[in-house]
């Protein structure tokens, strides 16, 4: 095994120093209780490590997008989360910077832990402003980042500050490049790409990138409406963007040039109206009635997405192949996920997921613990399968 292109808590020496710890926080919340506390259960082994160590951990995170100071984004409802979840005491102090931090940070002794208010309060966190940089920098001794899904974000909690303090990469973000590794980066070949959602013109560049490094590449959901419209055939009232097709094929044209096999659906669930329990039927591609709209694959096209599957050793999936949200236009999604967490228990396939909507839809199907990895993250995941740099795992390796 080569070593990781970055330090990890293996390489820290964490007794007694002030280690400033930037986690995920950003979790879904209704009238004040958090409705998933996935994000907060990654960072929980990486905290318990550094109290454990008698480092005095000191946690920064961001809150949904306030502008400036707002009561209703504050992190203090979260901080009794963390708590219940690593099994200790969990502080907070008012402000990320300035006195209210500084004398939280100077009460702690080894192993406790303090959570800071959220770091989008200041204007200085999104604009990677030096000065603000600074002031945080003052808190700590070391910084660790274990928050992949904020990594798309040039901000000073995310960049600035790896630069400005030893820098070290958390459990949670290290699996995390761990696995993205094992997807695309140095994978086990052939490689298989199911990417769905609703619509190309969030996924281009995603596609563009993606042809050029996987074997095969799936196309679900209604975006490959959008790619069945540009081969000729109707679609009857599917969703589509038709404004798209030329792009539609360019990406078609890429593949082919780059040995990258294109799998469309060869058939569809349509039904007259996007409604949960709508009547449905089956129809061949090429039969899409006028007057109906395509909102699943149908077991043909499941058949050879699995068949794909089984042709791969590595499968990286983004978005679901129908509308998973609304039965029975989940079976797609639901099938070729079981499929492929079965081939990952079997030892066969390495499955990386990750994205909004898909790991909704894996847990939907049961499977999310049976997938080699699942990735917490939403917009960093999808700028990573676009081959972007991601400017808070660049500055860890600086
Ligand atoms: C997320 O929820 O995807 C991350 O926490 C990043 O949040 P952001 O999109 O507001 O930067
Ligand atoms: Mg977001």
């Amino acid at each position: 095994m080569t070593a990781a292109p970055f330090k990890t808590l293996d390489q820290a020496s964490l007794k007694g120093q002030r280690v400033l710890v930037r986690v995920d926080l950003n979790v879904p919340m209704e009238n004040g209780r958090i409705t998933d506390a996935t994000r907060i259960e990654r960072v929980v082994p990486t905290i318990r490590e550094i109290a454990d160590k008698g480092g005095r951990v000191i946690l920064l995170a961001h809150f949904g997008r306030p502008k400036g100071r707002d009561p209703k984004e504050s992190l203090k409802p979260v901080a009794e989360a963390v708590s219940q979840h690593i099994g200790q005491p969990v502080a907070f102090a008012d402000d990320c910077v300035g006195e209210p931090a500084q004398k939280a940070v100077a009460a702690l002794k080894d192993g406790d832990v303090l959570l800071l208010e959220n770091t989008r309060f200041h204007a200085g966190e999104e604009k990677n402003d030096p000065a603000f940089v600074a002031e945080l920098a003052k808190l700590g001794d070391l910084y660790v980042n274990d928050a992949f899904s904020a990594a798309h974000r040039a901000h000073a909690s995310t960049e600035g500050l790896a630069r400005a303090l030893p820098a070290f990469a958390g459990r949670t973000m290290q699996a995390e490049l761990e696995a993205l590794s094992k997807g695309l980066e140095a994978p086990a070949r052939p490689v298989v790409a199911i990417v769905g959602g609703a619509k190309v013109s969030t996924k281009i560049d995603l596609l563009e990138n993606l042809v050029t490094k996987v074997d095969a590449l799936v196309i679900g959901g209604g975006m490959a409406n959008t790619f069945v419209h540009a081969t000729g055939l109707g679609i009857g009232k599917s969703l589509a963007e038709k404004d798209l097709a030329a792009t539609a094929q360019r990406i078609i044209d890429k593949a082919r040039e780059a040995n990258c096999a294109i799998i469309l659906p060869v058939d569809g669930v349509c039904a007259y109206e996007f409604k949960a329990g709508a009547a449905n039927h089956t129809y061949g591609i090429d039969a899409i009635p006028e007057d109906q709209m395509i909102l699943d694959v149908g077991s043909q096209s499941v058949e050879r997405v699995n068949a794909a599957i089984n042709d791969a050793k590595t499968l990286v999936w983004n978005g679901p192949l129908g509308a998973f949200e609304i039965a029975p236009f989940d079976q797609g999604t639901v099938a070729a996920a079981r499929h492929a967490a079965q081939r990952t228990k079997e030892g066969k396939l390495v499955s990386v997921a990750g994205g909004g909507d898909t790991v909704a839809a894996l847990n939907h199907a049961g499977v999310a613990d049976d997938f080699t990895y699942v990735s917490t993250a939403g917009g960093a995941f999808l700028e990573w399968l676009e081959g972007k740099p991601l400017p808070g795992v660049d500055a860890l390796k600086a």
